[in-house]
């Protein structure tokens, strides 16, 4: 039979199983072979299809699924989900860091999902949410799986099927079995720990030398809870595998879809801009002594604009760089091969295509430096705040007094969300933003009079950079920032509208604390909704 699984992996491989055919020949995929992945004889009768264990989920149940970005996610069941929802009506709650399409395209195509939490980056995920076909949580990642142990979310409960994509099984014994996760971590061992049954997805494209890369760890609740022991980035507190009782596993069905890819926009000028200013910036705080010259652990936000920027640091002369972060995009590993860095501890891997087979051509070199942590600990406030975490997210805009949206469209339309943005902008040793100056060709300043949304407040920011310079905010009065941030961060083409704002709320206000005049505080909104761009015609 193994050579008709391998013929049916190749066969299988990246299709959609849309059509009749396709789904008889789904049923077959029990052929794949996992049973050389399935380290634990009891486990071996739980083996069954996607469809099969499709069954189990019921109408609005929580399903707590593996993964974080497009990676580490549940690819088969999603889909037998999603054509058993064309079929039948019903809907569950889909809780999962950003999703790949099987999930966050399919299934809500599919009509199938009540609920999302707590992120999201799909278009498709995106216009159901902002028609109002799914109620989205937008929640900050580190609290994500402790708000649903509290008993916090809809209808008091926590989840109801955990559902987790693993590269093996191990039998740990006395009825216990060991899930070795995939490509990254998210919130699965919380949902192991609180899940009534638990499918797990063993993904043959995934390799097992993903073992030995997660350190899987609970935090214990209030009023028990104790210190979590991070005190470097690599420090290991936990064990490799997710603890499980064989009694909680419902199914274990085997899938060969493999991950998607990041997709990340080539490294343009303006965002080569963007980090040469944060490397001189960085630069000039080493010399005056407020960061040691390997600076501190770094985190770097998800998308093209934070991977170009770590991407900045690889020509720079800093060494034995750590990282300390929620997505290991393609900088880190630009980072690697360059040997500037020790350590990249985070919740998921997140290559490109390219990337990606880098990194499956050369495990062993990059294993070495990579851990994969629950975003409980990768985003944790104490142990960011311990370890002196440099936050480096992106914002979609800023105002003139260091408020920063990070997730809405003129403050109504949800892009993607806060993400862990938050998590790391308020627990940072220093909080650094990046926005380029303008959006969609130059129709959109990123820099407002106020920002139509906050996810996080002028109180949290030290630091903003686009690609015309930085603003310092430290120890900054809101009237001592406007000028700055007009100056070294807005574009020429919107600094003067700025000014003229700034100047004329400082004096209808009497120059109080936060100067506003409020009906003109989202003129720039206004006028893009009306005329398609901020700009005064
Ligand atoms: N108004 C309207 N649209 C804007 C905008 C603005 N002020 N600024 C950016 N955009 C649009 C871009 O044009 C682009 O649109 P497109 O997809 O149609 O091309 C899109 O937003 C993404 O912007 P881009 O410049 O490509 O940046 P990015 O890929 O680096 O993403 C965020 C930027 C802010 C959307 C992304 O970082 C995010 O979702 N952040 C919130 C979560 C987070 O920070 N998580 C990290 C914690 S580890």
């Amino acid at each position: 039979m193994a050579w008709m699984s391998v013929l049916n992996i190749a066969i299988f491989r990246n299709t959609k199983f849309h059509c009749a055919w396709q789904q008889a020949k789904r049923e077959e995929l029990q052929m794949i072979n996992i049973n050389d992945r399935v380290h634990c004889a009891a486990a071996l009768s739980k083996i069954t299809t996607a469809e099969k264990a499709a069954e189990i989920i019921q109408d609005g149940m929580n399903l707590g699924m593996s993964g974080f970005t497009p990676s580490g996610y549940p690819k088969a069941l999603p889909l037998a989900l999603a054509e058993r929802g064309k079929k039948e009506p019903f809907k569950v709650n889909v809780w999962t860091v950003l999703a790949g399409p099987e999930i966050d395209t399919e299934m809500v195509n599919a009509g199938i999902v009540g609920n999302r939490m707590p992120y999201q980056t799909d278009k498709t995920c995106r216009n159901a949410i902002n028609n109002g076909q799914i109620k989205y949580v937008d929640a900050h990642i580190s609290h994500f799986n402790q708000l649903a142990r509290f008993g916090f979310l809809p209808e008091r409960r926590d989840v109801d099927v955990a559902i987790i994509e693993a590269c093996a099984i191990k039998d740990l014994g006395k009825g216990k079995i060991g899930i070795i996760p995939t490509t990254s971590l998210g919130g699965s061992c919380g949902y192991v720990q609180s899940a009534k049954k638990v499918i797990i997805e063993v993904n043959v494209t995934q390799p097992v030398e993903l073992e030995g890369m997660h350190d899987c760890y609970v935090p214990l609740d209030p009023p028990y809870r104790k210190i979590i022991p991070i005190e470097k980035p690599e420090d290991l507190i936990g064990t490799p595998y997710i603890p499980c009782d064989l009694d909680k596993v419902a199914a274990i069905v085997p899938c060969d879809i493999p991950d998607k890819p990041s997709k990340l926009s080539a490294v343009d000028d303006d965002a080569r801009a963007m980090g040469q200013n944060l490397v001189d910036f960085f630069k000039a705080e080493v010399k005056a002594g407020r960061l040691p010259k390997n600076l501190l652990p770094l985190q770097s936000g998800v998308g093209s604009v934070a991977n170009a920027v770590i991407n900045g640091l690889v020509n720079s002369d800093f060494e034995d760089l750590t990282v300390f972060t929620e997505v290991i995009q393609d900088g880190m590993f630009d980072l690697i091969d360059a040997g500037k860095l020790r350590v990249a501890s985070g919740a998921s891997l997140t290559p490109s295509a390219p990337y990606m087979e880098k990194l499956y051509k050369n495990f062993d070199k990059y294993k070495k430096h990579l851990i994969l942590r629950p975003q409980e600990i990768s985003n944790n406030p104490e142990v960011l705040r311990r370890l002196g975490v440099i936050a480096m997210n992106t914002a979609i805009e800023c105002d003139i007094y260091g408020n920063i949206n990070s997730s809405h469209i003129c403050g109504t339309n949800i892009m993607n969300g806060i993400g862990g943005s938050g998590d790391f902008a308020r627990n940072g040793y220093l909080t650094v933003f990046f926005t380029n100056s303008m959006a969609k060709g130059g129709k959109i300043s990123s820099v407002v009079p106020f920002c139509s949304h906050i996810d996080s407040t002028e109180h949290d920011v030290d630091i903003i950079v686009s690609e015309r310079g930085v603003a310092d905010l430290r120890g900054l009065s809101p009237k001592e920032r406007a000028p700055i941030i007009i100056d070294k961060i807005a574009n020429p083409k919107y600094q003067p509208l700025l000014k003229d704002y700034f100047e004329r709320a400082c004096v209808a206000c009497h120059n109080s604390q936060t100067p506003h005049i409020l009906e003109e505080a989202f003129s720039f909104h206004e006028r893009l909704l009306k005329t398609g761009t901020m700009e005064v015609k």
